[in-house]
Formats: C-alpha cells, sequence, structure tokens
C-alpha cells in the first residue's frame, strides 16, 4: 500500500474552515463585511467572552431569500460574483463564498434573515458543518447571524485562543478601520456589558467618534485626484497623537501595501484610494488583506504628491520645535567612544548614535533637496547595461534635485560631474554599488530613489569614531530634533536610547 492517501472529506473542510477563520475577530470581520456588502445601515455587534462563547451580528440589510439559506451556508456559493471576470472587477467586500460555510464547519452557527422581497425570514441552523434545522421563521428585514462556541469541534485551534481580553482586542482592531471607512453606517457594538455606538454621519463626525475631538487639532487632511484615481485621507503629525498606525483603504476595504506605507514618515495615517476596480486585483491572498494595483506608480506618485503639498501648505514634516527636554540650554553634553552623544536631560539621558543620527538629517535634506552640490576634480564615468540604463534615466531628474550633476556621454555611458556637497567623497566602485543597491531594493522607481537617498545618507554621515566639538555635537541634535523622526534611521535602526534617572537611582538601590 503506497503512503500517500487523501485526507477524509471533514478534514479538508475543517482545514480550509481554518483558512478563513483564525480566530473570533476573523468571524467578526467577516460578519461585518458581509452586513456591509448587504447595503446596511445599522449593523449590530454582541461579544461574549471575547467572542469564544458567541458572536452576534444583525444588520438591517437586503437580507437574504429563505431558499438561498442553505446554500448561503455551503461551501462557493455566492451572491456576488458570476463569472470569473466577474473577479475582476468586484465591488463587495465579499466575493469567494467562503466565509460563513468555514464558520458553520467550527462552530454552532444560526442565521435568521428576511429579504426584501419576501414577507416572512428564514432560520437555518449548522452544527460543525451539518445542517440540523431549517425552517420559516420572522423577523423584520435583514440578517442575523450568531456563533457560538467557536472551534468546539477544533481542539488544536481552540485551544491557542488567548483570553477574552486579548481576543477582544484582536476584535476591536477589525472593527476600527469598518468604522473609519463606513461613516454611513451605525455601529453599536456591546463587548460583556460594555456599549459602544457610533451614529451614521460625515467622515469628519467619524473621525471625532472613534479619535476624539483633539483629531483635528493634530491631523490634516490630503486629496489629490487625477483622471480615475483618487488618493485623499489624513496625517497625523504627533506621534503620540489620536491616531498611532497606518490605514490604507482601496476602495474602502482595508489592505496592507508595502509602497504605500513605506510613503509615509509619521506613525499614524489614513489613506483612501479610490480607483475603477479593475485596476485593483483583490484575489491575491486567501484573507482578502492584500492587493496588487494596475497604476501602481501613479497611486504611489498621487499619495507622495498629496503628502508634500501637505507638508508645504501646514509646515509639518518641515520644522519642527526643539524639544524642551534638554538642561541648560543643551549644554551638557559629552561624547562616548567617539561614537555616542551623551546629553544630559530633565529626566535623565539621552545616548545618540553620532552616525545614524547624522544619517537622519541627510537623508531629509536630501529627500526634500535642499543641498548644494560639489564638482568632483575626477568625473565618474559609468557604464550601464540596458535595463540598469533604463532605471538610471528614470531616477535622474530626482537625483539631480539632490545635487547630481550627470551627463549621457552616449547610449549607456554617464560621467558625474558633481555630486551632493554632504558625500565628502564618492568613488566610482561606490556609485555603482548605489545603483545596484537601489535596483536590488527598491520594487518601484520611488522606492529606488528612496533607497538611493538611503545610501548616499549613509556614506555621508559622520562615522563612528569621529571626534565632535561641544558645538558640533550640539548642532547635530538641534538638526535632528528637526527632523520628522528623530528616533530611528532611515533603515529603521534606532537613534536614541532614553535612561530615565529614576531607572538609574534604581541600579543603585536608591
Ligand atoms: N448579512 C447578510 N445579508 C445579506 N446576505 C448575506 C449576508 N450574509 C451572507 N449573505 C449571503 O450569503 C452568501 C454567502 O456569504 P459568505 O460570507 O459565505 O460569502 P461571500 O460574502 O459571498 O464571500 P466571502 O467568503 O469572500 O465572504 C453571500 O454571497 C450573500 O448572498
Ligand atoms: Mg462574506
Amino acid at each position: 500500500m503506497g503512503r500517500i492517501a487523501k485526507l477524509p472529506p471533514e478534514v479538508i473542510r475543517r482545514i480550509a474552515a481554518g483558512e478563513v477563520i483564525e480566530r473570533p475577530a476573523s468571524c467578526v470581520k467577516e460578519l461585518i463585511e458581509n452586513a456591509i456588502d448587504s447595503g446596511a445601515t445599522r449593523i449590530d455587534v454582541d461579544i461574549e467572552d471575547g467572542g469564544k462563547k458567541l458572536i452576534r451580528v444583525s444588520d438591517n440589510g437586503c437580507g437574504i431569500l429563505k431558499e438561498d439559506l442553505p446554500l448561503a451556508v455551503e461551501r462557493h456559493s455566492t451572491s456576488k460574483i458570476k463569472s470569473e471576470e466577474d473577479i475582476q472587477r468586484v465591488l463587495t467586500l465579499g466575493f469567494r463564498g467562503e466565509a460563513l460555510p468555514s464558520m458553520g464547519e467550527v462552530s454552532y452557527l444560526e442565521i435568521l434573515s428576511r429579504s426584501e422581497e419576501e414577507d416572512t425570514g428564514g432560520y437555518i441552523k449548522v452544527i460543525g458543518g451539518e445542517v440540523v434545522e431549517f425552517r420559516e421563521a420572522p423577523r423584520q428585514r435583514g440578517t442575523t447571524v450568531v456563533v457560538r462556541e467557536l472551534f468546539f469541534n477544533y481542539p488544536a485551534r481552540r485551544k491557542f485562543l488567548h483570553s477574552s481580553r486579548v481576543e477582544e482586542r484582536y476584535i476591536r482592531s477589525e472593527i476600527l478601520p469598518k468604522l473609519i471607512a463606513y461613516p454611513g453606517i451605525t455601529f453599536s457594538i456591546r463587548y460583556g456589558k460594555k456599549i459602544e455606538r457610533y451614529y451614521s454621519g460625515g467622515i469628519e463626525e467619524r473621525m471625532i467618534q472613534v479619535f476624539g475631538r483633539e483629531f483635528f487639532t493634530q491631523c490634516a487632511g490630503f486629496f489629490e485626484e487625477e483622471d480615475d484615481v483618487r488618493v485623499w485621507g489624513f496625517v497625523c503629525f504627533n506621534p503620540e497623537g489620536p491616531l498611532k498606525k497606518g490605514f490604507i483603504f482601496v476602495n474602502r476595504r482595508n489592505v496592507w501595501h508595502h509602497g504605500i506605507h513605506s510613503l509615509f514618515s509619521f506613525p499614524g495615517y489614513i489613506v483612501f484610494i479610490e480607483i475603477p476596480p479593475e485596476y485593483v486585483d483583490v484575489n491575491v491572498h486567501p484573507s482578502k488583506r492584500e492587493v496588487r494595483f494596475v497604476k501602481e506608480e501613479k497611486i504611489l506618485e498621487l499619495v507622495e504628491r498629496g503628502l508634500r503639498r501637505l507638508s508645504a501648505r501646514t509646515g509639518e514634516g518641515e520644522r519642527k520645535e526643539m524639544p524642551e527636554i534638554f538642561t541648560e540650554d543643551l549644554e551638557k553634553l559629552w561624547q562616548l567612544h567617539g561614537t555616542y552623544i551623551l546629553a544630559e536631560t530633565k529626566k535623565g539621558l539621552l545616548i545618540i548614535d553620532q552616525h545614524v543620527a547624522h544619517e537622519r538629517i541627510l537623508y531629509e535634506k536630501l529627500k526634500k533637496g535642499k543641498v548644494p552640490s560639489q564638482r568632483l576634480l575626477v568625473p565618474i564615468v559609468l557604464e550601464l547595461s540596458p535595463h540598469e540604463n533604463e532605471i538610471f534615466k528614470e531616477m535622474l531628474p530626482h537625483l539631480e534635485r539632490t545635487g547630481f550633476v550627470v551627463k549621457e556621454l552616449s547610449g549607456g555611458t554617464w560621467v558625474v560631474e558633481a555630486i551632493p556637497a554632504v558625500i565628502p567623497s564618492l568613488s566610482p566602485e561606490a556609485m555603482r554599488e548605489m545603483i545596484d543597491d537601489a535596483i536590488r531594493e527598491g520594487k518601484t522607481r520611488i522606492k529606488m530613489f528612496d533607497e538611493a537617498l538611503k545610501i548616499i545618507a549613509c556614506r555621508g554621515a559622520i562615522k563612528a569614531g569621529e571626534k565632535l566639538s561641544r558645538e558640533e555635537m550640539k548642532t547635530l541634535i538641534e538638526e535632528l530634533f528637526s527632523t520628522s523622526h528623530p528616533y530611528t534611521c532611515p533603515h529603521g535602526r534606532p537613534i536614541i536610547v532614553e535612561m530615565e534617572i529614576r531607572e538609574i537611582d534604581k541600579k543603585f538601590g536608591r
């Protein structure tokens, strides 16, 4: 007998269900998305025990025809798409026909619904994948779905669920993006005995309901539109402000997109991208969280432009006030092993890595194109392959803004006559390395340019081991705190380590 055998169908079904439903929060997400797709203007959510005991989502949407109820809990049955072409222009959040059957597989699932076309509703109950009850039942227009005892028949999964408090946190982080993206829907959410209500209104009202009154004192909006693409949103300039995370919504679907996230230098922001559905592929990942764009370059450019104009308007991200954390006008400074700067603060001590601090300063200067150039005594000659040449040409206008002066001799041969004055010198090898790294690291033109800037900033920055005068240390710290991100370097490494005097006292047993 062979060693490979087909798994029993119920095991296959349970494995598939486990891919869609990972924890109570995934049920909440799927059920709210179904309610949104049904055109509801009101959604009520009940959570008990972090969703482990009960999840109930009710809506006043279009409802499900009674005869369709058994199909709704059957795998790959959906009313949202009919053919393969439809996947290319999905406007609904769901399209796979997998959410309800998956929940039915691993919980006690009940659906009570009445469609707008029918006088009476229907009720269906599924336990561990089997329909155990199906009958007529009264209800007003809309749908209620109840999920009880999630993973009751899947102990391996049940065991990995966290405490109710932690599961509730996962649920909140699934609900939050829906509150942001659908201000027109009234939500009422009950966690045990606590009820939270969000009334329908405009986006501004919703932001205040969700993030508090201070939202508009600490966040500013941007808006860009070109042809059929519209990009808008909010950026929070205060890292301690109400918005601490970045959200991207593509046609109101909350997604992850590395390229867009990397354009923001503040931790808190919301971006809404509205594009014709055929420009997005939502079918990239089973959880529908990743998307691909047909016109990615254009979208990235619009977001970047929006941010640039926002900075120009608000001055934010440009110059920041020196925080009043230091003692004696920043006079108490020491250099440690020629590598770290120690600065006394009111609360204790800052340890600053001089190289990465300078790297951050140069990176931001280069990005703003505010650096003079210096002529090279011996120009650098570059020979590029046709592929490299194409990319280099695209990067050129950006490089020129940062102080490079480059001329093309013939196809693929370039002479670099001047470089940004912030880099003391640049060898032909280093220039090549910069282009190679930019091409390797950057997936898009903007990312490549960004990589190039990081490399230039790194090369130009003062090195560990370089002795600095008190005046130089002071200027460095002042310039560091005028950047948008004094605490992390462009590569994401920490620049500053803080030690409070309390911690030091504790070490001495004071
Ligand atoms: N709250 C609801 N109101 C109206 N119809 C609903 C509701 N919930 C589910 N349905 C119907 O049941 C069908 C199956 O729902 P299910 O969530 O399993 O799949 P889907 O939403 O089509 O796709 P996905 O698996 O991507 O969520 C839907 O296509 C829809 O017709
Ligand atoms: Mg669905």
